[in-house]
């Protein structure tokens, strides 16, 4: 990349900061020596008329790993290359940040550790990794056990009526009660009641796929964002959901100064067993808005992700019956009749690689948001700072460039005698928890609630389609193309996946009534 970029290389590890170095470098950067981004026209009015991933994954097909997106003032880069992927998350992550992702979060997450930057990032994160010990996750076993048993009976009651059951959102509540029990010891129990403070979750959660489907932004408005009728209700119950959490953070407080425990790595209260609790013990030194902020990423990252793994596995099975009796053999014969540990969990090998290629078919976000704070380079094409890049694991999951029958569902693809898949071992082409220093805190504790949930649930009961529900894929067209056109409906279609999981999918799979039928 010739002089200029070496002197520039070298002013920048001198402590010069980008802003300058882009300054005085524009001229080189903006001359005609480095090839260009391959840009993908024509995409606007493809994005129209389809769900947006095909053509997304078809635009990658033509142009390739990388192409940028443009409308009118706005560009995208969109990357389906697994190294240009390894570079920007892992090998010079330094140089990009969450972007837009942090616009739209802020007023739910704050400065919580799936938006932060920089410095707020690196404390929070070195603090928070640590309460999720193994000795934390191997106990947290229990508690999926439990909510799941709960699922279970009702079920059961379902299945002895010859009722239909809309499975996702059962799901959703099984997550949120697993959630809230381990991030801050509370019992929404959810799957039992519908409590003020559940339907306030609820309302802080679907008004964050709202604003990012938004033209404009309503809430900001000075005057309509004190008598909107909607905005009122969602700020009450945001109000209610962190009026909860500083109740639940003062309790806890409490709790640890009337305790008798010597503080240590593998620290854990054995009567609340709490991520909270961890880090009030461990005398984390934060005010208490940050910690709430954590604490509601947490229950949001580790909610309708699990939730929507769920429902597209159970999607899953209910097309294949071999590998469900495959997976029903495996339960039935590690299992028995009663609540998983962890040794069992490790013996589920083959209901593990059921997760990994659900996974790999719905990665959960499928999208990956950053943008660049320095310039850089991705492959041999240039960037300047500023630039919005979304890395679509979707492509990167399903591009036949790296898998054998990309779209066909088949655990068979990991030998179970292998190692369980990761960005590492597949070296980015297969990324359901991110990687490098962002990667995913959770991914243990998703891994084994996922598995835990499925063995006990496949382990009683049948599912299938219901009679006349929607066909998954007009579904996912009509609730999509109803927003916005060209740009917005990208835009808006990619955050809401980011936010929630699978945002508008999940609600394709809601219409998915799955029959239970005791086995
Ligand atoms: C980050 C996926 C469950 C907490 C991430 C990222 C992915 C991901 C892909 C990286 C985002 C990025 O690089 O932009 C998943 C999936 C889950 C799951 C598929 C379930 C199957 C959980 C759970 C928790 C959690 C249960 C909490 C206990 C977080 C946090 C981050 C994160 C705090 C941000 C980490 C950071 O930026 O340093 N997750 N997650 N996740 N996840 Fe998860």
């Amino acid at each position: 990349s010739g002089f200029p970029s070496q002197v520039r290389n070298g002013l920048s590890k001198l402590g010069v900061p980008p802003e300058v170095l882009d300054f005085f470098f524009q001229w080189f950067d903006s001359s005609e020596d480095h090839p260009k981004i391959p840009e993908a026209k024509g995409a606007v009015k493809a994005i129209q008329n389809e769900a947006f991933f095909i053509p997304l994954y078809e635009l990658h097909l033509t142009y390739g790993g990388i192409f940028r997106l443009t409308f009118g003032p706005k560009s995208f880069v969109i990357v389906s290359d697994p190294s240009i992927a390894k570079h920007i998350l892992k090998d010079n992550s330094k140089a990009y940040s969450k972007g837009i992702l942090a616009e739209i979060l802020e007023f739910v997450m704050g400065k919580g550790l799936i938006p932060a930057d920089g410095e707020v990032w690196r404390v929070r994160r070195r603090t928070i990794v640590p309460a999720l010990h193994q000795k934390f996750v191997a106990t947290m076993i229990n508690l999926f056990g439990q909510a799941t048993q709960r699922l279970c009976d009702k079920l059961d009651a379902a299945a002895s009526e010859g009722e239909d059951v809309e499975m996702e959102s059962l799901f959703s509540r099984l997550t949120l009660d697993i959630i809230g029990k381990a991030v801050f010891n509370y019992d929404f129990d959810s799957l039992t009641n519908d409590t003020g403070i559940i339907e306030a979750v609820y309302t802080v959660l679907r008004e964050a796929e709202d604003r990012s489907v938004s033209p404009i932004p309503f809430w900001e408005i000075p005057i309509w964002k004190d008598i909107s009728p909607k905005q009122k209700k969602v700020n009450e119950a945001l109000k209610l959901v962190n009026d909860t959490l500083n109740e639940l953070i003062a309790i806890c407080k409490r709790m640890v100064d009337e305790e008798d425990l010597q503080f240590h790595e593998e620290y854990m209260n054995e009567e609340d067993p709490s991520i909270l609790h961890f880090l009030v013990a461990s005398g984390d030194d934060v005010s208490s808005k940050q910690l709430r902020d954590d604490l509601m990423t947490m229950l949001i990252a580790g909610h309708e992700t699990s939730a929507a793994v769920l429902t597209w596995t159970f999607y899953l099975l209910s097309k294949e019956p071999t590998i469900m009796s495959k997976l029903q053999n495996e339960v039935d014969s590690v299992l028995g009749d009663r609540l998983p540990t962890i040794e069992d969990v490790k013996k589920l090998k083959y209901t593990t690689r059921v997760i990994n290629e659900s996974l790999r078919l719905y990665p959960q976000p499928p999208v990956l948001i950053r943008r660049s704070i320095e310039s850089d380079f991705l492959g041999k094409y240039p960037i300047k700072r500023g630039e919005d890049i979304f890395i679509s694991v979707w492509n990167l999951h399903r591009s036949p460039h790296h898998w054998i029958d990309a779209d066909k569902f088949n655990p068979e693809r990991w030998p179970l005698d292998g190692p369980n898949p990761n960005e590492t071992n597949q070296n980015f082409s297969y990324l359901p928890f991110g990687g490098g220093p962002r990667k995913c805190v959770g991914d243990m504790f998703a891994s084994f609630e996922t598995v835990v949930a499925v063995a006990m649930l496949v382990r009683r009961f049948n599912f299938q389609i219901a009679l006349g529900a929607p066909a998954v894929s007009d579904f996912i067209m009509s609730s999509l193309c109803k927003f916005l056109d060209g740009f917005e409906k990208l835009v808006a279609v990619y955050l809401i996946f980011t936010k929630q999981g699978v945002g508008t999918v999940i609600e394709t799979a809601r219409e998915q009534i799955l029959t239970t039928e005791s086995v």
